[in-house]
């Protein structure tokens, strides 16, 4: 049999416990070996609830010392990018939790590392990882919807401020409030069921109507007296991609709306998809009739676990999905966002890179 995969989590907070810890420790090819927090009592509390044998304060002295095939990256964002490059130069493969990073230029530098390491790398991008999102892209494989020519993306909160005065609303440690936080899961799902065509341009707009409301935070999440709050609370925009489809996004962390709500909506030549809170519905014609469809949730198939997924991945060395050229498009898009929010005005995005033999940077046209 062959030896289990030794893994390693950086970050004892919140996604490393639920999800991280929680998926890889029920993998038989996994052995849980180290866990590292700069805050000792958060790496032992995760360390005895998952019985893991070494605990680091320093990630760097764990990369050094213990002899990893994997790690998970579940630090705040301003840390993605540093611990990636130093993960993969150790030779090690990389679960990072999403964003990949504050911006496209670090995740061309994550690129270039992870060329020269020949490891593997993928983003935490769990929202493809549903029963759900799973059957839509059956669909679109099967060509239900035709030429999809416009989607709608959003998730908007009520009340989700995450905490005022933490990593999340200080924009250098987080990169932007929730077009980043809650902009990459969607707007990567949308783009996901397009097949990932290059965006030409966004026009986007940012507000910070409720930043320093106590009433508006997260059930669950504190916040600290006098802390940063530097980001947008609500961001909407539109995209225009390379292949004249478009994408319009709405994104909130607190708005006077009735509850939370986290969707797709595609509209394609053959068929419409609405995928709110997690129920899809289908509409297309048939006969004379415009027909709505809804799926009989109990035949869904389950889905691939996403620790399991990466895991196979790097068994069977097959490229993850979520992967890190389509971080560098999302992330492109995230950047173009803030700028036009900024300069309000359409921002183009003016040049593409594309990825020479060890990802060195090459100019390509112009849009
Ligand atoms: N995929 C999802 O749905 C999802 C959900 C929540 C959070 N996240 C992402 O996961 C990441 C962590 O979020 P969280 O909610 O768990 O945050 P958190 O604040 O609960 O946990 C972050 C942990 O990182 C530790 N840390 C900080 N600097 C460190 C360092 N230098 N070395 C080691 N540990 C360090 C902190 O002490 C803390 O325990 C963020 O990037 C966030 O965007 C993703």
């Amino acid at each position: 049999m062959q030896n289990k995969l030794k893994y390693a989590c950086i970050g004892a907070g919140g996604i490393a416990d639920k999800k991280h810890l929680n998926e890889y420790s029920k993998l038989n090819a996994v052995e849980i070996t180290a866990i590292c927090d700069c805050d000792i009592e958060a790496a032992k509390r995760l360390a005895e609830k998952y019985k893991i044998p070494h605990v680091y304060t320093d990630y760097k002295a764990m990369l050094a010392e213990q002899r990893l095939d994997l790690v998970s990256i579940c630090t705040p964002n301003f840390l993605h990018a540093e611990i990636c490059i130093d993960a993969l130069e150790a030779g090690v493969n990389v679960h990072c939790e999403k964003p990949l990073a504050l911006n496209a230029e670090e995740v061309l530098n994550i690129i270039e590392e992870k060329n020269k390491s020949g490891k593997k790398l993928m983003v935490a991008l769990n929202n493809r990882f549903t029963n759900e999102a799973a059957h839509i892209y059956e669909l679109i494989e099967k060509d239900f919807f035709g030429e999809i020519y416009h989607a709608k993306c959003g998730w908007k909160r009520n009340s989700g401020i995450p905490g005022i005065g933490r990593w999340f609303t200080d924009k250098k440690l987080s990169g932007g409030g929730p077009l980043i936080d809650l902009g990459v899961h969607f707007l990567d799902l949308a783009l996901y069921f397009m097949q990932f065509p290059r965006a030409v341009s966004v026009y986007a707009a940012t507000y910070s109507a409720f930043g320093r409301d106590a009433d508006r935070i997260r059930v669950g999440y504190k916040s600290i007296k006098d802390g940063v709050f530097n980001v947008e609370d609500t961001a909407v925009g539109f995209i225009r991609l390379e292949n004249d489809a478009t994408i319009d996004f709405d994104f909130s962390w607190a708005s006077n709306i009735e509850k939370e709500q986290k969707y797709v909506e595609l509209l394609g030549t053959k068929g419409g998809l609405s995928f709110v809170n997690g129920e899809i519905k289908l509409y297309s014609q048939i006969g004379n009739a415009c027909y709505t469809l809804t799926p009989d949730t109990k035949t869904i198939p389950l889905a691939q676990n996403e620790c399991r997924h990466f895991v196979e991945c790097i068994i069977s060395n097959k490229e993850p999905s979520a992967s890190v050229e389509q971080a560098y498009e999302l992330m492109k898009i995230i950047d173009s966002a803030y700028d036009s929010a900024s300069k309000k005005k359409e921002v183009r995005l003016t040049s593409k890179m594309q990825f020479g033999k060890y990802g060195q940077r090459i100019l390509a046209q112009s849009y």
